[in-house]
């Protein structure tokens, strides 16, 4: 025991003096010490130097770049680490990464009994309050390494040392021929290289710059191999932590950033929120961001409408809800030009800028005003149409109902006679004539016309007198066509009324009754040619006899137009029309048909010969007609007239009678009063009829007239 013990301490002096030595003999580049502690008291006092590091490049110290992990520290010249304010938030431990053109290297200062800081870098890596070296219970030591980001040549640089435990009974054991293998992302896995371990001294190297952005941490595995690569010691981990610099200023990411007020919001509402992203270590200053608006565009009526909120970047309105007011800006839009620097906004700080516009939206707190109170309007009377645009004037956003205007009429249309319409592409109001006015009633018109719009006005805002306006709407005479009273007239008449006798007299009135016109009547259309019209008195007369019968007249009516005109300047017309309905008269005596027919000799055969009788009269003037035998002697002895209905009557033979043709007179009487008579005659042949056919050939040979025919039946009786 006592014999260990002796050997453990002839080891660490040898040690102490090995190390002095070689501070004499070589410089080795960067902090000189870099491990400090400190006991914490009641925190930093500005300006008050909290101790110094020692740091040397081996090359004179030109330049040299400190950076401390807490950005209120600031390290002078010389080495001294001095508060750039009163610090009470300094945590536990403080990073500081010193370099020049020939070192890069880093310290850290412990400081005992300070509170925690939101941030150390224990919480960074993740380590938790067990450090990671006292993790595993074997014998290789990995204490975690760092590595800032962006370092410059020369690489490789020392980022670390694992060793062994100085334990000295196990390190005695350990082969002098044990080598150190790192393994895992970061050395033998992608991204391969970039670090890599002396094997002999356990040195851990890192082979070039990084960025923390892409990796900000590599986790790898160290262990101790013999000559033929079997594990000896191991594999424990590796930890290598990349420190943030600043080296992403802040961005404002999509766009365009737009926002909306309303004009007359109060001071200090809300408009929208800038956001800006820095890729820097969230958990350092580096992205610890401030807002600022640097410019105003306009910056009419005040450069200082809007104000952001440093840390959250929300926009609020400064300016009063008086002065935010749509219709005295100079425009709707501003730019606001706004600015986020990291460092927590520190004059060392990067910065990013974007460009957030914002509208003044409308609010309907103005009325619309017609641009006078009285509209003159002239029109025709007859016609429909827009008569007169009336304009009005809303300091409103033409694009929302707190402009467009809608219009009625409030007093002056009793008739209904106008409408007020919006012109769509301009807010005019269009008074309408839509039922033809007219000058004989009235000349002139008076309407009082209102104005809103479609949006409610705001509650403090009403509509005034120039929100109603009077449109005095004169009448123009026009000289109207004469208009026929009653149109069609209609009358009746016996169609054989004499010539000359009245029919109608023509009803016809100019409606420019203002203007006592005369009026002169005219025939248009007569197409028989039956009448005539008094110019004057509008009589109407017949000219020729009037037919019921005729191709002009159509179910019994007869149809003619008149024209009246007036004598005004130039002279208008109108035209009218008289239908004559025409009652029959008597005046056609019936016709009978057929005019030939056939009928068997042999008065057994019993055939007969149908006739009908036709009237171009109607009843009573025509059918039930009477049929007779003509009068003649001794007819009824041989032929039988019986009638059938009212308009057909059958003729038959009483007895046999020889193969002729035959005259046979009848007479045919109408029902009408008086009735009228046709006396006319029927050829009758007398045929031989057996079974189906009829022999009528001989019938052309003897024509014999009826006197023949009772000579040759008495003939026939003496011979008998
Ligand atoms: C009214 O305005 C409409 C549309 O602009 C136009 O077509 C019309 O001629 C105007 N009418 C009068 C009477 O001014
Ligand atoms: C003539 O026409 C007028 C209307 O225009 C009417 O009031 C009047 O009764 C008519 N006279 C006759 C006789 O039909
Ligand atoms: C037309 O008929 C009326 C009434 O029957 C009569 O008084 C007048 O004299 C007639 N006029 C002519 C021109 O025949
Ligand atoms: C009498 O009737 C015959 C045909 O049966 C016809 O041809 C004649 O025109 C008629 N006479 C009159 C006056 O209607
Ligand atoms: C009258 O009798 C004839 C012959 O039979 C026929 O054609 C006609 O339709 C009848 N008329 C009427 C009104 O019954």
């Amino acid at each position: 025991m006592e014999h260990k013990i002796q050997i453990l301490l002839a080891c660490l002096v040898s040690q102490v003096l090995l190390v002095a030595v070689a501070e004499d003999v070589e410089c080795v580049p960067g902090f000189q010490e870099k491990n400090y502690e400190l006991e914490y008291q009641s925190g930093f006092r500005k300006e008050e130097s909290i101790l110094k590091v020692n740091f040397d490049d081996c090359h004179g110290n030109e330049n040299v770049n400190f950076e401390v992990s807490h950005p209120a520290f600031i390290v002078d010249e010389d080495g001294s680490v001095v508060p750039s304010r009163d610090v009470t938030d300094s945590g536990s431990t403080l990073f500081i990464h010193g370099r020049t053109a020939f070192a890069d290297d880093m310290a850290e200062i412990k400081i005992h009994g300070a509170p925690e800081r939101r941030l150390t870098l224990k919480e960074i890596l993740g380590l938790g309050e067990s450090p990671a070296f006292m993790r595993t219970k074997r014998s290789l030591l990995a204490p975690p390494m760092f590595v800032p980001e962006n370092q410059r040549a020369p690489f490789p640089k020392n980022v670390g040392k694992v060793s062994l435990k100085t334990n000295i009974v196990i390190s005695s054991e350990m082969p002098d021929s044990a080598l150190f293998k790192l393994t895992g992302k970061g050395a033998d896995q992608e991204p391969k290289g970039i670090f890599y371990i002396n094997k002999k001294t356990g040195e851990v190297l890192v082979s070039r710059s990084l960025d923390r952005e892409r990796i900000a941490f590599y986790h790898m595995q160290v262990e101790t191999t013999d000559l033929s690569g079997k594990t000896l010691e191991g594999p424990v981990d590796v930890e290598v932590a990349i420190i943030d610099q600043n080296d992403n200023r802040p961005i404002f990411k999509g766009g365009p950033h737009v926002g909306e007020i309303l004009e007359g919001s109060p001071t200090g509402t809300t408009v929208m929120r800038m956001t800006a992203y820095d890729a820097d270590d969230p958990n350092t200053d580096n992205a610890v961001l401030r807002y600022n608006i640097v410019k105003q565009t306009p910056d009419k009526p005040s450069p200082n409408m809007f104000y952001i909120d440093p840390e959250k970047g929300d926009i609020v309105t400064v300016v009063s809800p008086a002065l935010l007011d749509r219709e005295s800006m100079p425009s709707h839009k501003y730019e606001l030009e706004i600015v986020a620097k990291d460092m927590a906004g520190s004059d060392v700080g990067l910065t990013g800028t974007a460009t957030a516009t914002i509208t003044i939206t409308d609010k309907n707190d103005h009325a619309p005003e017609f641009t006078k109170p009285l509209f003159q309007a002239t029109v025709n009377e007859g016609v429909t149409g827009v008569i007169v645009n009336l304009t009005v004037e809303d300091k409103d956003d033409p694009t929302t109902g707190g402009w467009r205007a809608v219009y009625s009429i409030i007093n002056g249309n009793p008739g209904q006679s106008f409408e007020m319409n919006t012109n769509a592409q301009n807010n005019q109001g269009m008074l309408t004539v839509v039922k033809p006015l007219d000058y004989e009633i009235s000349a002139f018109h008076t309407l009082l016309i209102k104005v809103e719009n479609e949006d409610p006005l705001v509650p403090d805002v009403a509509y005034g007198p120039s929100s109603t306006a009077t449109v005095q709407v004169t009448v123009m005479d026009v000289n109207e066509g004469p208009i026929f009273y009653p149109d069609p007239m209609r009358v009746t008449r016996h169609e054989n009324i004499p010539i000359g006798s009245g029919v109608a007299t023509l009803n016809a009135t100019d409606p420019d009754s203002l203007q006592h016109q005369t009026i002169k009547f005219a025939m248009l259309k007569d197409p028989a040619g039956w009448l005539s019209v008094h110019p004057v008195k509008g009589t109407v007369n017949t000219t020729a006899i009037l037919d019921r019968e005729s191709t002009y007249v159509k179910d019994n009516t007869y149809t003619a137009i008149f024209m009246a005109t007036d004598n005004g300047s130039p002279p208008a017309t109108g035209t009218g029309t008289l239908v004559i309905t025409l009652e029959d008269g008597n005046d056609h005596a019936p016709s009978l048909y057929p005019s030939v027919a056939r009928v068997c000799e042999d008065s057994k055969d019993l055939s007969v010969v149908l006739l009908g009788g036709r009237d171009e009269d109607i009843s009573p003037n025509a059918d039930p007609f009477k049929f007779e035998l003509g009068k003649q002697a001794g007819l009824e002895k041989t032929w039988k007239i019986t009638k059938v209905n009212n308009t057909h009557a059958q003729v038959s033979l009483l007895h046999n009678l020889k193969r002729a043709n035959y005259n046979l007179p009848i007479i045919v009487t109408d029902s009408g009063m008086p009735p009228l008579s046709n006396s006319t005659e029927i050829k009758v042949q007398v045929c031989t009829c057996k079974k189906n056919k009829m022999d009528c050939s001989a019938a052309d040979s003897l024509h014999m007239s009826l006197a023949m025919l009772i000579c040759f039946s008495f003939i026939t009786l003496l011979c008998l």
